[in-house]
Order: C-alpha cells, then sequence, then structure tokens
C-alpha cells in the first residue's frame, strides 16, 4: 500500500520556530529517507522560506487566505506562499478556524496557485462539508484531544472512521488525516487501520527532547 503522509505542525511553538524550524525539518527529511515515508513539517509563514530554502522537505502552510493578489494588507496570499517553497497548506485548522465559505475560497485560492490542500475538520459532519469542497486531504482532529497526548485513534476512533466512511460518500479523491495526541507507533497504526492516509501531529514531536528521536518511534513500526 501506499506510503502514509505525516505532517509536523510546529504551530507557533517556540521550540519549532526560527533556526528550529530548520532543525525539526531536518529530522524529518532524515527520518522520511530512513524508513521511506512522506513526511512534511509545517513551519509559520515567516519560517516557510528558511525551511524550503535549506531542507529539502515538502513545507505545508499553516493557513491561506481566500484572497487573489492586489489590496489585501495583512493577509497570506497562496502564490506567495508557494513562491516561498511551499507545496501545500493547512485550512481551517482548529486553532484558526475559518467559515464554510472562507475554507471553499482557500481551497480555490489554494487550487490556483497549485498548492495541495488539508481542511482540518472537528467532527464527522465537518468532515463531510469540507469534502465536498474538493480538498486533496481532509484532517480530522477532534479539539478537546489537541495537545494531550490522548491518541484519537485510541480515543475517539469512530469519528476517524466516521469521517472516513462520509468522505468516501461525498468524494472518493479526498483522502482522510487524522490527527490530535498522536506520538507513538502504536497510534500512527490504529490510524491507518481505521482506514486514514496519514497524520498530522505537533507536541509529540516538536516539544520532545529529540525530534528525530520521536518520530523514528512514530514511523518505524510501520
Ligand atoms: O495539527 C496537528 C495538531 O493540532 C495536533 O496537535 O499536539 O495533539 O499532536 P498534537
Amino acid at each position: 500500500s501506499k506510503s502514509p503522509l505525516i505532517v509536523v505542525n510546529l504551530k507557533t511553538y517556540l521550540q519549532g520556530t526560527g533556526e528550529k524550524a530548520v532543525t525539526i525539518a531536518k529530522a524529518c527529511k532524515n527520518v522520511s529517507e530512513k524508513y521511506n515515508v512522506d513526511i512534511g513539517v509545517s513551519p509559520q509563514f515567516c519560517d516557510i522560506y528558511q525551511v524550503a530554502s535549506q531542507v529539502d522537505v515538502p513545507v505545508y502552510s499553516q493557513h491561506i487566505d481566500g484572497i487573489d493578489g492586489g489590496s489585501h494588507t495583512g493577509q497570506i496570499l497562496a502564490q506567495c506562499v508557494k513562491d516561498a517553497g511551499a507545496i501545500g497548506t493547512l485550512v481551517n485548522h482548529s486553532e484558526r478556524r475559518l467559515t464554510l465559505a472562507d475554507i471553499d475560497s482557500s481551497v480555490k485560492a489554494a487550487g490556483k496557485a497549485g498548492l495541495s490542500t488539508i481542511v482540518c475538520t472537528n467532527n464527522v459532519n465537518t468532515s463531510a462539508s469540507a469534502a465536498s469542497l474538493g480538498p486533496d486531504y481532509i484532517a480530522i482532529e477532534p479539539p478537546e484531544l489537541i495537545g494531550t497526548g490522548v491518541p484519537v485513534s485510541s480515543a475517539d476512533p469512530q469519528v476517524v472512521k466516521g469521517s472516513v466512511d462520509a468522505v468516501k460518500n461525498v468524494n472518493e479523491d479526498v483522502k482522510v488525516l487524522c490527527g490530535a495526541g498522536i506520538s507513538k507507533g502504536e497510534d500512527l497504526q490504529a490510524a491507518l487501520e481505521l482506514g486514514s492516509a496519514g497524520v498530522l501531529l505537533a507536541s509529540g514531536v516538536v516539544k520532545a527532547e529529540d525530534p528525530e528521536k520521536a518520530l523514528e518511534h512514530l514511523v518505524s513500526q510501520i
């Protein structure tokens, strides 16, 4: 079967800002080569260029706005993110929520710029709605489990399975990731068994004493 996608979201963790974003991106690249898995990284906007130009790793923006070039001071333009070196973007992360109309605009703007899209959702219904907008991936992340270290794949397997089924009904081309509390190999394994195509994770890697070792623990059993 196809190798899973793992995306490490650096959020605004100080442990993943600036030079430290580059260090974690290098860890992602090393582990992805060693174990032949796809590992991407999602740094803050200002770090996209530095990470993408120094490390040969897929870089995802944490957000983009549904705007075209023009007079939109303070907004995030898909083309700018793409030019900085990103290959994709998160949209509607639980910590950066949008309305459904805004998610639609962001997905369209990303598509125009050639960015791959991962739309985050919080339950089965929003997974189905997001799938209807035709992103490349949805990522189901129950907000109450984010950052807790309690893995969604064992604490709430039905929200993952339910999202996989609901998304398949709406649009078979949309793949499903899951996230929240994922850190161990068994969490990833369980996520894949539930039908997801990979995981989105943050604290288990970014806050680890040795992020590269944490990533190895995650992928070494698959
Ligand atoms: O985007 C991934 C994130 O929200 C999950 O966070 O810290 O539970 O892995 P964490």
